[in-house]
């Protein structure tokens, strides 16, 4: 539709359907065939609005299925005097059928180009089902991993959440949202939601404002640069504000600042929830608050629908806020062309070719063999294919729950589970299978959630011990699957504990004994606490939740038909004392190396501070040599500065190194962290091959907010770190005068 004709529309519209444009509802409101039957008895009651507001809604969430998708619109637009169709919208996080690892995961991948075709394949099967948006990517930067929702973010640092938000919207929009195969995308959850106290969701956030624009704010950015056409307001206070009523943040920040033009979204009933906060005395109060910061669109409540022609009556808000909503959400809609098509892509048949067909398949196991992080190897790694006698053990290695627990698509039928992917391979020694405990003790509780592992436990645990050792005690080598439940990370999943169940740690232990030679392989939501698994295990990788291919892909590493190269995302905490704990810690007066007999330093009297492994570590099956940085200029003028290095493979295997640039501030008019990312590149080598890696600096890479709050490079000193980990020391020094 041309923006005339749009206009002439919404000159059309009555007060009434331009407020219910703002509603989103749940696709329970529409599924059912008798509508009257969903308005007297359904949450419609509940939230007191009736089927005239129903068939004014201008979006709704959560149906995924193409022909109640297909129903709902139809009859909606029967309904709605202006025929204006609906948005369907969801959560895909990791993939709509074709389950890919999650986003954490994807993050040590270092590989935006793969992470943007994860997004192409997600948008793909997901417009065919008939959505139009997906609330992903998520890019709250996160440091505690007792947050569940760190499995949701691609990780710790600026930097590379940055190039993940830019990668994910390219995938998911294309160059076109209205062209096939897009969907569009929303930056969540603005802004700061990954920083909740003491890693409780929910909670509050607390961060000085320069480090939140210094940390939290670029990866929000780089999404919107890159064309998001969404943002969600996020649940969490920041600075005793709520996001969803932070007319600074909204207005200032996103709209003002950020230049972002398109709808924003309330989080789930975020609105009504600045009440509980104790923000808004009442429902009308949050609107208004809600209005004023510009949030669009409240999420599954009524407390726009019910409030705003009231505040308008008292001209406690006005038309033309209203009227800027209304405009922002319809262009939505002309811009995936509904006003043409409310259908958009929307094709069963399509649908059930693409979903989980061989490309996307093929593109799920090397996205999730990619990001499985090589933490230990004594040299058990590789495994040999043609010789080893193996045993699977663990809970995990039967399971197909791989998928972790955004996947609201992902089933167990779809996914391969490391049984299944060993079994095609055809082995000359049949391996032997064990689930020898499971995943956690029979009375472990998940509140909200159903308990235990949605399994009967046909066998106690000793039966099972039994079985697992003798398995063990008769193979060559053991591949010990362990990890977290699903449920143990995700929203609502922080924990005070961030290690595997210690069923599954004696299991390890007690396999230890009988065999020597054990690999472990952990499927988990977030960082853990290693110290046990490695102290047992011969070699540990790191599998996250993988999605459909996880069982193909955990075999590809482990037989090396994949070499390693995935790193860290976020830092493995040595233990929970650390949490949380981030490469790029602020530099103190007294700084601790590992000195003995000084206790007045910064440090702990119990455990190091440096975490189990930093940001950006992960092994190879290969080594990397790395030379010392040079510089084209000491000095930095306007033009820049070269920074290079020759990266060689010294080991017998082609692979791939992720090099890593990272820069220090040396002195400055505030204390900045010990280094920040500013640049990596994944190079493929052959063995013996070297490669020149060279990274351009600029004044830009080196700015900081200064103590006026200008965001500028001060002059002085910069270190220049290259490296294969946020704990290298190589480094040359650069001035800019
Ligand atoms: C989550 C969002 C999600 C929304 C809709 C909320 O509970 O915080 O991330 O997009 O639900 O499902």
């Amino acid at each position: 539709m041309k923006e005339q004709e749009l206009m002439e529309l919404f000159a059309d519209l009555s007060i009434e359907e331009k407020i219910g444009q703002m509603l989103q509802l749940s696709g329970n409101f529409y599924e059912t065939g008798d509508t009257e039957e969903a308005v007297l008895t359904g949450p419609a009651l509940e939230m007191g609005i009736g089927e005239k507001e129903i068939f004014h809604a201008g979006s709704v969430l959560s149906v995924f299925d193409s022909e109640k998708i297909m129903d709902i619109q139809k009859r909606f637009m029967q309904k709605h005097p202006h025929h204006i169709p609906l948005l369907f919208m969801g959560d895909i996080i990791n993939g709509y059928r074709t389950i890919f690892p999650i986003p954490l995961a994807q993050g040590c991948s270092f590989d935006p180009e793969e992470v943007k075709h994860a997004a192409e394949v997600a948008a793909e099967e997901s417009a065919l089902s008939g959505l139009h948006v997906t609330f992903s990517p998520m890019v709250d930067l996160v440091r505690d991993s007792r947050w569940g929702r760190v499995m949701e973010s691609t990780g710790e640092d600026t930097y590379l959440n940055s190039c993940m938000a830019r990668a994910m919207v390219e995938g998911y929009q294309g160059d076109d949202l209205n062209k096939k195969g897009n969907i569009a995308a929303c930056i969540k959850h603005f802004a700061a939601y990954g920083a909740p106290t003491a890693g409780r969701d929910y909670n509050n956030v607390e961060l000085s404002e320069r480090t939140l624009r210094e940390f939290y704010l670029p990866a929000y950015k780089a999404g919107i640069d890159a064309g998001a056409a969404m943002v969600m307001t996020s649940f969490n206070t920041l600075n005793h504000v709520p996001a969803s009523g932070n007319k600074w943040l909204m207005q200032d920040i996103l709209r003002e600042e950020m230049g972002f033009e398109g709808v924003l979204i309330s989080d789930w009933a975020a609105i009504e929830e600045m009440i509980a906060h104790g923000y808004a005395k009442d429902k009308k109060e949050a609107a208004k608050l809600a209005i004023e910061a510009g949030v669009d669109i409240d999420m599954v409540t009524s407390v726009y629908i019910k409030n705003l022609i009231k505040l308008l009556e008292e001209n406690a808000i006005s038309m033309e806020q209203i009227d800027a909503c209304v405009l922002r959400i319809l262009r939505l809609k002309n811009a995936l062309g509904l006003f043409e098509n409310p259908f958009k892509d929307l094709n069963a048949e399509e649908l059930k070719k693409s979903i989980l067909n061989e490309e996307h398949r093929a593109l799920a196991r090397m996205a999730a063999a990619d990001s499985m992080v090589l933490v230990k190897n004594d040299g058990i790694l590789p495994l040999q294919e043609k010789k080893d006698k193996i045993a699977v053990i663990g809970p995990y290695a039967t399971s197909k729950h791989l998928y972790g627990f955004w996947s609201i698509l992902g089933r167990e039928e779809d996914t391969v589970s490391l049984e299944e992917g060993l079994k095609r391979r055809g082995l000359k020694e049949t391996p032997v299978f064990a689930e020898g405990t499971y995943v956690l003790p029979e009375d472990y509780e998940f509140s909200g959630i159903v308990a235990g592992e949605g399994k009967r436990r046909e066998k106690t645990e000793k039966e099972f011990l039994v079985e697992a050792l003798e398995a063990a005690a008769a193979a060559d080598k053991v591949v010990i699957a362990i990890g977290e439940h699903a449920y143990q990370s995700g929203e609502g999943g922080s924990r005070s504990e961030i290690s595997i169940a210690q069923n599954q740690i004696q299991l390890l232990r007690q396999i230890s004994k009988v065999n020597k030679n054990v690999v472990a392989v952990l499927f988990h939501g977030r960082p853990l606490d290693l110290r046990e698994v490695e102290k047992y295990a011969n070699a540990v990788v790191l599998a996250w939740f993988p999605g459909s291919e996880g069982g193909n892909a955990v075999w590809d590493i482990l037989f090396g038909d994949v070499n390693p190269s995935a790193k860290l995302s976020m830092s493995m905490p040595y233990s929970i004392g650390q949490v949380p704990v981030f490469y790029n810690e602020y530099r103190t007066g007294r700084p601790f190396h590992g000195e003995k007999g000084n206790r007045f330093l910064s440090r702990y009297q119990d455990i190091p501070n440096r975490p189990l492994h930093p940001f950006g570590f992960g092994l190879s099956y290969t080594t990397f040599s790395c030379s010392s940085v040079e510089v084209s200029s000491e000095k930095l003028g306007d033009e820049g500065v070269t920074a290079s290095v020759t990266v060689t493979n010294t080991g017998k295997k082609a692979g791939k190194e992720v090099v890593q640039l990272y820069v220090q501030d040396v002195t400055g008019s505030t204390v900045h962290p010990v280094k920040d990312m500013r640049g990596f590149e994944k190079i493929s080598l052959e063995p013996g091959e070297s490669r020149q890696v060279s990274f351009h600096i600029t004044e830009d890479m080196l700015r900081y907010y200064d103590i006026q709050m200008q965001y500028i490079c001060e002059p002085g000193e910069f270190r220049i770190y290259i490296g294969d980990s946020s704990d290298t020391e190589n480094y040359a020094t650069i001035v800019r005068e």
